[in-house]
């Protein structure tokens, strides 16, 4: 059995991930290893009921030497700090982890099997022992449209995205929730009257929204009863790093034979942990909506097309229906009147699921198996 070290699984995506490798029994087959940055000695977590010792110290370069993998989603400044020292003392061992610090780098794989079991693959054969989850919109993308790029079809996306709070981290969504309840609570005896008028409880929110009352420390301003256009760092070209991403990582997953540019816009929306897109698809050539489907629904065990129908994309394609499961549904696919090679689509996905961790434990099953 491999030595599997667990690094950040106390956090919302480490949580995410231990529930996941609970109900797929992935404990039965590693002997785990639990560190923490700052509670070593502490008894270590007896998950599937496998006691573990005590948790060890993530900053401890000697007791990382001695696993054969490590799972990290202890964030970027972790990895910054831990990774090249490892990697120095010669460690050779596998590394998957959730952030973005080693995604771009030429020794590393982004990990997303449904869609690019064959590079991890080749990667594996070369050595590479680096992998790393993608951004969580790309991965969703792919989860749901890789029948259109499994088959080359995608000439180029344009998207626009709903991001969930979640997507920010835990602070994110409490901050969320919060702004939420104090707007309610300011209109909610209003709320209660029948006859009190819309707009005068419309101005009472945008008022209290407005005055520096509702709490931003995480996200800057109000995403309540608001949106906010920019995820991420701002970059010289004018995308944020989050609409950058969709590109850059699209093709490296998939590395296809030519670049196929992805680009659009970024919004985060008052979801909790499901990310949309609307999508804009150029397809390389005419093919029929019914057979679009097909590709769509064969690419995976996990997409699922809904019909372009009213009560059920209302149902089914929803932040509120998908978040939780696996499922990556698109709907809305219909030929747009650009022309019939134009697409429009819209995905669903739970961002901490296929966005985040589920990835990370396929991988190291590829690993362990
Ligand atoms: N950057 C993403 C977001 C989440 O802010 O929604 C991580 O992939």
């Amino acid at each position: 059995m491999k030595n599997v070290g667990l690094v950040g699984w106390r956090g919302m995506v480490g949580s995410v991930l231990m529930q996941r490798m609970i109900e797929e029994r992935d404990f039965d087959v590693i002997r785990p290893v639990f560190f923490s940055t700052s509670q070593h000695g502490q008894a270590a977590p007896e998950f599937a009921g496998k006691s573990a010792g005590k948790l060890q110290d993530a900053f401890d370069i000697d007791a990382l030497k001695a696993l054969d993998i490590i799972i990290t989603c202890q964030g970027g400044d972790y990895t910054s700090e831990v990774y090249p020292k490892l990697r120095a003392s010669g460690w050779q061992g596998f590394w998957i982890d959730a952030a973005s610090t080693l995604r771009m780098k030429d020794d590393a794989i982004i990990i997303l099997d449904p869609v690019n079991h064959h590079v991890i693959g080749n990667g594996l054969d070369k050595g590479i022992k680096t992998f790393v989850g993608g951004n969580c919109t790309v991965s969703l993308m792919l989860m749901s449209l890789g029948g259109l790029f499994a088959n080359d079809l995608v000439e180029w996306a344009s998207v626009a995205t709903y991001q969930a709070a979640s997507g920010g981290g835990a602070r994110h969504m409490r901050e969320l929730l919060s702004q939420m309840g104090m707007l309610h609570g300011h209109v909610a005896s209003e709320l209660n009257n029948p006859s009190s008028a819309i707009l005068d409880i419309e101005r009472k929110v945008t008022e209290l929204s407005r005055a520096g009352a509702l709490p931003v420390d995480n996200f800057g301003v109000p995403l309540a009863g608001s949106l906010i256009p920019w995820i991420d760092k701002q970059l010289e070209n004018g995308q944020s790093r989050e609409e950058w991403k969709g590109q850059a990582e699209t093709n490296k997953i998939l590395q296809p034979a030519q670049t196929i540019p992805v680009d659009g816009l970024c919004v985060r929306v008052g979801a909790l942990r499901c990310h949309s897109q609307a999508f804009t698809l150029k397809l390389k050539k005419d093919v029929p909506l019914a057979e679009i489907e097909q590709l769509l629904a064969a690419h995976n065990d996990w997409v699922k097309v809904v019909p372009n129908d009213r009560e059920i994309t209302m149902r089914e394609l929803t932040p509120a229906a998908v978040t939780g499961t696996l499922s990556t549904p698109v709907g809305r696919l219909r030929k747009l009147n650009m022309g019939p090679d134009y697409l429009s689509a819209f995905t669903v996905g739970d961002q901490l699921l296929w966005g985040a961790a589920e990835p990370l434990r396929r991988m190291l099953r590829l690993l362990v198996d």
